[in-house]
């Protein structure tokens, strides 16, 4: 008997390496980055988190039979992503596709790698239209949360303060499109509310009377659009008293938010104390940002790499944001997916397998959990922020809204006094439902009793079927404009909101 056991682990002794499959293997790896520094997600910004991540495997006992061979390749939002995949694979095809960012120029490359087998993780691709994987788009991984993620923040909201209307204003650009793919995915999640939109071309004078009459029939007013913009829209509402409570403002900023929340109402003109109290009212949802110990190595190594490139011209310039963030996060998930695909016996050609496991899995990201849904895409954490110390105009983040479980986190600084919308709607507004608080699933609904539900269910009915009027305001000069229109290079990326 003793002897047995003695046997048994002897056995078990022989076998420990061979369960610990530790396996080598090279992996061409083709990273698509702008060389132009405006991008938040150019090269220099962010192939020092890929290389750092490469490292990081490198070490990692179980990983390291790995060799990551990085090939960057230049992106231009437009076409060069695409012609330098069809190039290069003429000799040999990536293993690994990192980005391209740009909506536009990721729809083309996701499209040939999907057909071609191969995985794709990109930190952008943040448009609605791709959360569909079930053909062209099949084995994208976005490692960043997308718009609809982002818009998951607006429902709960809705819900909870029983709002019903919003008016999508956006700048669009008719390039990139940003604001556009934004709004949209809120537009997308919020089939059950009463939403219009409305669009101006960049760089068009704004005609904000135009604007403020479409905000009259709404409660909730969402913006996408440049700082100064921002500032014009939310002077003029002032001026007509529409900033005092009855409607609520939002803004989407989810890249530059500190800088924005540092008081972007300042200009140092004559406004700036008009400016600071219309903002009172404006609210903003941002990228829930969370730090470890681990961070600020690689926060402390981005600064220095981006210096050394001769990268200084701007504040921000080596701040890590969620693009350089996302593409360290990518390669690890990555190599894990690998690993499991391999020791289930795969090789690494086979896509599909290894983007199936890249899927549904929570993993510890650089600067936190990254948790990938069932769908491929990231959920995403948001923070709510508005004005706190309305005398020196200080922007907090009042609460934070986790994409994993769909519930919100109230902070000390929240006022729910302040998301209340005033006299206006006090006559035919719901009941307002003061005794239910933040701390449970805004998402799961709010059904206070079953005559309240039913009467809400009817409600929603209701406006589902009589009230989703959508209203698209073209100008004239859009219309003329045509030729500068991507849409019409690339009408596969279809959008609800320009069908
Ligand atoms: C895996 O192999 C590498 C070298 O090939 C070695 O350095 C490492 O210690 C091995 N890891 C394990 C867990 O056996
Ligand atoms: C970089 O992009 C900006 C904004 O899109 C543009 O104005 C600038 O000309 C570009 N620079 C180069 C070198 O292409
Ligand atoms: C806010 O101003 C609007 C006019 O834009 C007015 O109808 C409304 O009664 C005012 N509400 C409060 C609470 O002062
Ligand atoms: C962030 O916002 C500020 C003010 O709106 C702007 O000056 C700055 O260029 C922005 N930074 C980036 C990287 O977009
Ligand atoms: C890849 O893996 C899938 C299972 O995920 C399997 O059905 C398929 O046959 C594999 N393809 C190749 C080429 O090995
Ligand atoms: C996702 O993962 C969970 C556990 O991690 C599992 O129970 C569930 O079945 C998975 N879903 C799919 C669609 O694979
Ligand atoms: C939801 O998730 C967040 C972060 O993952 C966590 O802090 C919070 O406690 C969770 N809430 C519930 C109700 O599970």
């Amino acid at each position: 008997m003793l002897c047995f056991s003695t046997l048994c682990v002897y056995l078990l002794m022989l076998l420990k390496p061979v369960l610990t499959f530790n396996f080598t293997e090279n992996i061409e790896v083709l990273v698509f980055l702008p060389q132009n520094n405006s991008y938040l997600f150019s090269h220099t910004r962010v192939a020092p988190a890929i290389l750092y991540a490469q490292r990081r495997l490198q070490a990692d006992a179980q990983l390291s039979g790995f060799r990551f061979n990085i090939h960057f390749e230049k992106s231009d939002c437009v076409n060069d992503a695409l012609f330098a995949l069809v190039d290069r694979s003429c000799e040999q095809k990536p293993d690994l596709i990192l980005g391209p960012v740009c909506e536009y120029e990721a729809a083309a490359v996701v499209r040939l790698a999907s057909h071609w087998n191969i995985p794709v993780i990109s930190a952008g691709a943040l448009a609605a239209a791709f959360s569909n994987k079930n053909s062209e788009f099949s084995h994208l991984t976005r490692i960043a949360p997308s718009y609809v993620k982002m818009a998951e923040t607006f429902t709960a909201m809705f819900e909870h303060f029983s709002w019903k209307s919003a008016l999508l204003l956006y700048e669009d650009d008719k390039e990139e499109r940003n604001c556009f793919f934004t709004l949209e995915g809120i537009y997308h999640m919020m089939p059950d509310f009463n939403i219009k939109t409305y669009a101006f071309s960049q760089g068009e004078r704004l005609d904000t009377d135009d604007i403020l009459h479409n905000i009259h029939e709404t409660e909730v007013v969402i913006m996408c659009m440049g700082a100064d913009r921002i500032r014009e829209v939310m002077l003029a509402a002032h001026r007509r008293q529409m900033t005092n409570g009855s409607y609520m403002f939002f803004n989407v900023d989810l890249f530059n938010a500190s800088s924005y929340g540092d008081g972007s109402w300042k200009r140092g003109d004559k406004y700036d104390n008009d400016a600071k109290q219309a903002y009172a009212s404006l609210n903003t949802v941002t990228l829930l940002r969370t730090v470890k110990p681990e961070f600020e190595d690689f926060s402390m190594e981005m600064k220095t790499s981006t210096r050394k490139a001769g990268f200084h011209e701007c504040d921000d310039c080596g701040s890590v944001n969620m693009f350089v963030e996302g593409f360290h996060d990518a390669m690890l998930l990555y190599a894990i997916a690998l690993h499991e695909a391999m020791k289930n016996g795969y090789s690494k050609k086979n896509g599909t397998e290894i983007t199936s496991h890249m899927w549904n899995r929570t993993f510890e990201g650089i600067a936190g959990q990254v948790s990938i849904d069932v769908n491929g895409d990231r959920n995403g954490d948001f923070s709510l922020m508005t004005m706190t110390n309305v005398k020196a105009g200080t922007y907090e983040v009042v609460a934070n809204y986790f994409g994993t479980n769909g519930t919100f986190q109230l902070l000390p600084a929240f006022s729910s006094d302040h998301f209340t919308l005033k006299e206006r709607f006090k006559q035919h507004a719901e009941i307002p439902d003061q005794s239910c608080g933040l701390g449970v699933s805004a998402l799961t609904g709010v059904i206070v009793g079953g005559v309240l539900g039913a009467a809400m269910l009817i409600t929603f009915y209701f406006f589902r079927k009589n009230y989703r009027i959508t209203i698209e305001r073209r100008t004239h000069s859009e219309e003329c404009d045509t030729g500068k229109h991507r849409q019409l290079r690339e009408d596969s990326i279809r959008s609800n909101l320009s069908a």
